[in-house]
């Protein structure tokens, strides 16, 4: 039997495609899992145009504070990754607001939607920086509020490289059930035997496209400030890449995103390496919206073989696999 789903931020879906599952990716298909979307909502109509262009169920470009629960059909799994810009430590400016910031409210939207339809269980997804905002005071906070919703709760921070994804990214994972022995069911996914690193990813045929390369400028205002400030995070193909974000998309090097050092020059990674870096497999289409675009839905996904450990863990757990 499918549970029935209910994707908040739903994003380019990242977690949905995890979720679903009937995927291949780096030489290993990811079974189908138990569930069907039966609605998704996220409030960009860009990264919404990428998800029409991947799943069956299309999504609502809609604000999810104006959701009417009344209007959702019936479901048995609430799934989001509620947007994290807030809670993230590397949001500085201005600095760290958590919970009391209006984006940091938008996980009270999740914590309505469960109150109102009580779903079985749901799954949360959150940046590291969840754990320790507000001095550590938000974390407790929202747990709280989801015990309060009426769910018994789990958590666990993940790293996806344990899960066969070729990246370092420490992600908060919330699972919650509202009966008792399913939650005594559930455990968070062993980590996978098989690991992976950048090189299996990385697009050799980009290498040759000078599109691709910062231009000699920005390479020497990097050079100029680069003592004081971690830029030009140069990528080792032998290990997992460093987290990727949404800000792949700009064209300076003054960051902290990750690039590659080809022949000396230093290269971007290009949306298709961005995409393969989060796990998705290359059948998911991307392309119709703008590379900026493309880069920035990219970098705030969940990466889909990570949720899929997950997802095939609640299902264990609620028995219906
Ligand atoms: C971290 S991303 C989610 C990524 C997604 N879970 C995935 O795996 O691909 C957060 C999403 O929340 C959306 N969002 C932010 N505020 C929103 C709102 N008020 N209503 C609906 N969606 C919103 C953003 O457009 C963004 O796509």
């Amino acid at each position: 039997m499918k549970m029935k789903v209910v994707s908040l931020f739903c994003g380019c879906g990242g977690m949905d495609l995890g979720l679903l599952g009937g995927f291949d990716f780096l030489g290993r298909y990811y079974h189908k899992l138990p569930y069907e979307i039966v609605k998704a909502v996220d409030n960009d109509m860009y990264c919404t145009r990428i998800y029409n262009d991947n799943f069956d169920t299309k999504c609502d470009v809609a604000d999810v504070r104006v959701l009417d629960t009344v209007s959702l059909p019936d479901f048995d799994l609430l799934i989001g990754g509620f947007p994290c810009q807030s809670f993230s430590i590397s949001a500085q400016n201005p600095p760290r607001l958590g919970y009391k910031d209006e984006r940091g409210k938008l996980f009270f939207e999740m914590v309505r939607i469960l109150k109102e339809k009580q779903p079985k269980a749901f799954i949360a997804e959150n940046v590291k920086g969840l754990l320790s905002a507000n001095k550590g005071m938000a974390f407790p906070m929202i747990v709280k509020e989801f015990e309060n919703a009426g769910y018994h709760i789990a958590y666990k921070l993940l790293s996806s490289y344990d899960y066969g994804v070729p990246q370092k990214r420490e992600r908060v994972l919330i699972v919650g059930f509202r009966d008792k022995e399913q939650f005594e069911n559930f455990e968070f996914p062993k980590s996978a035997k098989t690991k992976h690193i950048l090189k299996e990813v990385l697009d050799l045929a980009a290498d040759n496209e000078e599109k691709w390369y910062f231009s000699d400028k920005a390479v020497e205002g990097m050079m100029n400030v680069r003592e004081k400030m971690n830029k030009g995070r140069i990528q080792d193909p032998e290990l997992p890449c460093n987290t990727i974000s949404s800000h792949l998309a700009k064209v300076s090097l003054n960051s902290t995103d990750p690039v590659l050092f080809v022949n000396g020059r230093y290269r971007r990674l290009t949306p298709k390496e961005a995409a393969r870096i989060q796990s998705f497999p290359d059948t998911f289409k991307i392309s119709s919206v703008s590379e900026a675009r493309q880069y920035k839905a990219i970098g705030n996904a969940v990466p889909p073989v990570m949720m899929w450990y997950i997802a095939n863990s609640v299902a264990n757990a609620l028995k219906c696999q």
